[in-house]
This record gives structure tokens, sequence and C-alpha cells, in this order.
């Protein structure tokens, strides 16, 4: 058997990923180090209680409760802690002592990632982060290498899972939006905040990183135009489902051009999708993305977007690449942020809308609303009219592409119309 050399590897972290992770090197130690060229020895396991029931048995006697003893002296440091501190301050610690990183923690990366990559660089180690996005789907690697040569576009696509199996079961079992929550939660579908999922922290905190990587330039949180699916009720759905469209929590990172000047934005929110897309067809607690680049053209990346022992498998990826690297030895390679563009506002956008109102089914109504739509200057592409009880009528207007600026002056012109007696829901039309 031929003789690796030995690198020594320490873990933060044994919860849903850290303890399948912890699992894999010691179950397949001898073929990662054949595929490696290092003997990987985790040399121990940081968590916070070293009797805390696991998902997987693992040896007792590397659990510690002691991570910054067990990060001195190691070649690669894995961080599935999450959060914010003392993963920060550990993965700093591991970076200044040469170690290589590797992390799942995408909420550490969107808020902290400029100040980990400078540290990273200043002794030449690397920072590997597939699983921080969309899990267990290779995506990251792709931004970074295989594109390298090429001009990102747009990215497209659904980076929550538990969002995305919410707003299926809401679409496809007529469950109201508490019941399919309620069912995301019994499953341990949702973040210990909620919050961070409901309300689109998760998938913001993933588009930063995306747009980060595609567009050379450092995206953080505060550049991400964030909407998440607290607001999206099933009537919605409803109405999604009428139109021939489903909902959707979708990240957009995208290339701006307007008078020569390049710009970006990136937002997350929920928006329609025609069922006859490919996204409509991502089911339960999947993730896909579209890239689009300019001389590959539009690429499609599918897969499992959480779960401990998929997500597991992007990690040991990150250990085997950060293993090859400390036996060619060189410098890590680290981000590329020269371009610097500049974030765009989300009244800038262009895209296409579908307005929902309430209204009175009485003459004239419908050539005011129609007025105002054309005073704002949004275009009309189609008008959908449904009768209600008492005289009402349920107006489902479809617009061209417009300036999102343009049409929120509209809606809340609308909202104010004695034509209207309630918005019933602004939702952007995506995916042509
Ligand atoms: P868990 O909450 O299941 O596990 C966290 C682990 O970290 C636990 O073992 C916990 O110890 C340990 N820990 C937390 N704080 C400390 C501390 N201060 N000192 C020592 N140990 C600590 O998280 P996950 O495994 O789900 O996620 C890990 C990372 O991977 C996160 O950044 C997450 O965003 C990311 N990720 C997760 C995915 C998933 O599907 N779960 C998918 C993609 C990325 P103890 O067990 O003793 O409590
Ligand atoms: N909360 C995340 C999701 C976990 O639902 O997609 C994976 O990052």
């Amino acid at each position: 058997m031929i003789e690796h050399r030995k690198l020594r590897v320490a873990l933060l972290g044994a919860g849903s990923v850290g303890s399948q992770v912890a699992n894999l090197l010691l179950t397949h130690r001898e073929e990662l180090a054949e595929r490696s060229g290092a003997e990987l020895e985790l040399a121990g396991i940081a968590v916070r209680d070293v009797d805390a029931p696991r998902d997987v048995e693992l040896p007792r006697e590397l659990l510690t409760t002691d991570a910054e003893s067990l990060i001195v002296g190691s070649d690669i440091v894995i961080e599935l802690m999450g959060g914010i501190e003392p993963a920060r301050s550990y993965v700093l610690a591991a970076l200044t002592s040469g170690a290589d990183v590797v992390t799942g923690n995408k909420a550490l990366l969107a808020t902290h990632g400029a100040e980990i990559f400078d540290a990273a660089d200043q002794v030449g180690a690397s920072v590997s982060y597939e699983a921080a996005v969309a899990a267990a789907i290779p995506i990251i690697r792709p931004l970074k290498d295989s594109l390298a040569g090429d001009r990102i576009q747009r990215i497209f696509g659904i980076v929550n899972g538990s969002t995305n199996f919410i707003l299926d079961k809401m679409d496809r079992e007529g469950l109201s939006a508490q019941e399919a929550q309620q069912l995301a939660t019994d499953l341990g579908y949702l973040e210990a905040d909620p919050t961070l999922d409901l309300e689109g922290y998760d998938a913001a905190q993933k588009a930063a990183i995306l747009a980060s990587l595609a567009f050379h330039t450092k995206i953080s949180m505060d550049d991400v135009h964030r909407e998440g699916i607290s607001n999206v009720t099933a009537e919605m759905i409803e109405g999604a489902r009428k139109a021939g469209s489903v909902v959707k929590l979708l990240a957009i990172c995208e290339r701006l051009e307007e008078d020569g000047e390049e710009s970006i934005s990136v937002r997350v929110y929920p928006a329609l999708i025609g069922r006859d897309h490919p996204l409509a067809s991502v089911h339960g607690g999947n993730n896909a993305v579209f890239v689009e680049a300019a001389a590959a053209g539009p690429l499609m990346f599918y897969g499992a977007g959480a779960g401990g022992v998929q997500t597991a498998s992007a990690v040991l990826g990150d250990v085997v690449s950060a293993a090859r690297r400390h036996i060619a030895g060189g410098v890590g390679v680290g981000e590329s942020p020269r371009m610097s563009l500049p974030t765009s506002p989300i009244g800038r956008i262009l895209t296409r809308y579908q307005v929902r109102l309430e209204v009175a089914d009485e003459p004239g109504v419908l050539a005011t609303i129609a007025g105002l739509f054309a005073d704002g200057g949004v275009s009309v592409a189609t008008v959908d009219q449904t009768q209600g009880d008492e005289g009402q009528a349920m107006l489902v207007i479809g617009t061209h592409r417009a300036r999102e600026q343009a049409l929120s002056d509209i809606v809340a012109r609308l909202a104010a119309s004695d034509a209207v007696e309630r918005v019933a829901s602004v939702l952007r039309m995506e995916g042509e």
C-alpha cells in the first residue's frame, strides 16, 4: 500500500451535516486517501455538548468542547457549526495558522466573506464552500472554475429547499400556508430560526455568494433585495394556478446594462413561473439553479438543496481538493472581486407583473384601471375577469416588461382609487 502523507483534519460541529462528514471521513478513510493523496486524520470534533444525541454514532474520544485547541496545528479545518460567532473567530484563527478552511456556512460568508477571504489571501490558504449554496448541487466550483473564462449574465433559481417544500405543498395538495409551514416544521426542514427561511434571509445569503462569484464583485446582504414567502396565501397560489403558473421563491442575480453603464441586481422574492418552465417542476425540498453565460449559453443545475448526508458530499469534495492543494503546495485560489460593479436598486429592474384586483363590476371601472396603467407608462398584456359575489369581480392584469418603480407607483394609485375595492396581490412574473 502507498504511504500517504498525513493531514490533520479538525471538524467543528457534529450536527445534521457534521456528523455525516465525520462518519464518511472515518468509513471511507482509505478511498479518500487514494483520491486526495493524503491520509485524512480526523483529529477531533468540536461540539457544544459531548453527550448530546447524534444522527450518527461517533467515537466518543473524538468529541471535545475545546474548539480552539483542536484548530491548533490542523492542516484542514471544517467549520459546520453555523451562525456568525464563534464560527467567524474559529475560521479566522484557522486561516491565520495556515490551515485550509472548508465551510457550509452561508450566513458567515454572506456577512463576513470579505474579511475571511482577505485573511486567506494573506497566508495563501484556501476557503472552500461548495455546501454553502444549494447543498449537494455543485454550483460554486462551476462558477469559480469551469466558467472562469466566460461572462455570466444571469443566475436564476430556487436555492431554499424548505420554502420550496411549503409552496409546493400549497400548490399540489391545496394546503394553507399555516398547514404547509407546520408540516415543514414537523419534518425538521426549517432552520432553528424559521424566519431565516420564511423571510428569505437564507436565500439572500446564497444569492449574495453566487453574485459575488459570478460578477467578480463583493456583494453583501445589504446589496440584496429580499422578500420572503410569509405574505403568500392559498388565494395567491390558487390565482397562480388559474393563470397557468406556480409561485416559487426565486433568487435572481443579474448583470444590467443601461446607457453603456453596467450594474448588478441581486434579489430574492416569490414570483410566478409558467407551469411549462423547468423550475415549475422543482418539487419538495429540491433546488435548481440556471446560469446564463455569454459563451456557454443556458446551464441548469438540479438536486438536493439540503440534508445531512447530501450536504456532506459537497463538504468532502472540498476537503479532498484542500488535501490535494496541501500535497501539491502553492497558494489557494482566492476570490476575484476585481470588477467592483455597482448594485442597482430594485426600482430599476425590468420584469413582468401580475396584478389581481377586486373591483365593483360596474361600467367605467375597467376604463379607469386601464387609464392608471397607461398614465403610469406600463403596457397591459392580458386582462382576465372572473365574476364574484354581490356585483364584484376579480380582475387579473398581466403586464409587459415594465420598470419596478413605475409598477409600484401604479399599484399605489390603484389602491387609492375608488374603482378598486382591494389589491389582492402583486407578483412578478419571471422565467421567459
Ligand atoms: P446543526 O445545528 O445540526 O449542527 C451544529 C453543530 O455545531 C452541532 O454539533 C453543535 O454542537 C455545534 N456547535 C454549535 N455551536 C457551537 C459552539 N459554539 N462550539 C462548538 N460547537 C458548536 O447544523 P447543520 O449541521 O444543519 O449545519 C451546519 C452548517 O451547514 C450551517 O452553516 C448550515 O447553514 C450549513 N448547511 C446545512 C445544510 C443542512 O441541510 N442542514 C445544507 C447546507 C448548508 P452540539 O451538537 O453539541 O449542539
Ligand atoms: N434552510 C436551508 C433550506 C437549508 O431550506 O434550503 C439548506 O441550506
